[in-house]
């Protein structure tokens, strides 16, 4: 399998003479199994047609932002989030003053700005304009903003001038791209996850329990299986199919997820507690069905085991990343839980408030860690569980090669 199989790269392509090249980085792509797209700018149709990038990533090719035929097919919000990668190449100095600015005046640099996904750009241009203040001001703020510079390389330029601005080759690009992932992946890594509710019995048909979905659990699983970790999910009762190539292993109350967890805790990298366990059991699970006898009666209840701060607690734990619901205060009520679990990330969302949370197709999560913060945006759990994938990954990379040095 390729190292890009089922990636899906964004292509941009602005106004320059450089974008003839782009032609066989779509076809490199493709080549290497990635799903690509392609944006235009109206410049760039004065340099390669449409029909041309059309044909090699065989998919229609976008130009305008007011096009409702493309709209409805795919929106440009739907777009970007399709993305895992947004290569533009050639980047002209004019795309880059403007996405520099923050502008959003045709497809491509919408897309750009609604992205939450890498950025990068293959500058070409006269090396006359790469040199001049403005743009290198310009390159200075993207790459503040982690947009990655891919090139330009030095040499003869088509305006018959030598220097800097020449576009990196097609297969420069490809190998970048290749690169791009392999660093971010998850392959070879063993993530241990838990999702869902649990149950805890009160007698044979009733229990107590809580109204967690377990779908962010699952889309965290899915997210970390597409980057190629061996992923193990340990789920609560939840109406959810098993996610292709996971092992999923189900439980019903919080003793057993402990044991689930703990026995194979061992040999993971990163666990993810993402499951609400109920933090209470009855003390008594009675064996026969409790009859109405009485106006009142009252359930005695004991502590379940906190699964998460035993995992971040044992002598050598695996990255921990917690959850934390909160209905108020989340950042200050998940950085305290975060110190006291021992965990490493905490994502915390408020539920119970009109916005997201439990049961529901969209969120949005502020991330925590020693140091440092992400807030990820209210949108769909799926793209969410990549971002925050994403983040997990970055940071699990960071805390590996400080213990290495
Ligand atoms: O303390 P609180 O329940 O808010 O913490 C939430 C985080 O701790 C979640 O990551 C959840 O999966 C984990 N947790 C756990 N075991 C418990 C309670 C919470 O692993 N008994």
């Amino acid at each position: 399998m390729s190292a890009l199989s089922g990636r899906k790269i964004l292509v941009g392509v602005s106004g320059g003479i450089a974008a003839y090249k782009t032609a066989q980085l779509i076809r490199l792509l493709r080549g290497a199994d990635a799903e690509v797209r392609v944006v235009m700018t109206r410049a760039a149709e004065q340099f390669i047609t449409p029909m041309t990038l059309q044909a090699l990533s065989g998919q229609s090719v976008r130009q305008s932002l007011f096009d409702p035929a493309h709209e409805a097919a795919m929106g440009h919000i739907e777009l970007a989030r399709w993305a895992d990668l947004i290569l533009v190449a050639p980047a002209s100095a004019d795309c880059m003053a403007r996405m520099a600015a923050g502008m959003a005046d045709d497809l491509l640099t919408t897309i750009c700005l609604a992205s939450e996904v890498p950025i990068a750009l293959a500058p070409a241009m006269n090396q006359g304009m790469w040199r001049n203040r403005a743009t290198a001001q310009n390159v200075r703020t993207l790459t503040q903003r982690d947009v990655r510079m891919w090139g330009p390389a030095e040499g003869d330029q088509a305006c018959g001038e030598t220097g800097p601005g020449r576009m990196l080759e097609p297969e420069q690009l490809l190998h970048l791209v290749q690169e791009s992932f392999s660093r971010g992946s998850a392959a070879g890594l063993r993530v241990l996850l838990t999702a869902g509710p649990t149950r805890e019995p009160i007698d044979p048909v009733r229990y107590l329990s809580n109204r967690s979905s377990g779908k962010m659990g699952f889309a965290l699983a899915r997210a970390f299986s597409a980057q190629g970790a061996e992923v193990t999910l340990i789920s609560g009762p939840v109406t959810l199919a098993t996610p292709a190539g996971i092992r999923r292993i189900d439980v019903e109350t919080a003793l057993e997820m402990e044991a689930a967890v703990m026995a194979r805790v061992e040999n993971c990298d990163i666990f993810i507690g993402c499951a609400a366990v109920a933090d209470y059991r009855p003390a008594l699970a009675v064996d026969q069905k409790i009859k109405k006898l009485t106006q009142r009666r009252s359930i005695e209840l004991v502590r379940n085991p906190d699964i998460l701060a035993t995992v971040a607690a044992r002598p050598k734990p695996p990255f921990t990343v917690g959850f934390a619901a909160e209905t108020e205060r989340p950042v200050e009520y998940a950085q305290e839980k975060r110190k006291a679990k021992g965990v490493d990330m905490i994502a915390a969302n408020l539920v119970a408030a009109a916005e997201g949370g439990f049961e529901r197709d969209e969120n949005s999560l502020i991330v925590l860690w020693e140091g440092g913060r992400r807030d990820l945006p209210m949108t769909d759990k799926p793209h969410l569980a990549r971002l925050l994938v994403t983040q997990v990954l970055l940071n699990y990379e960071k805390k590996h090669s400080t213990e290495d040095t």
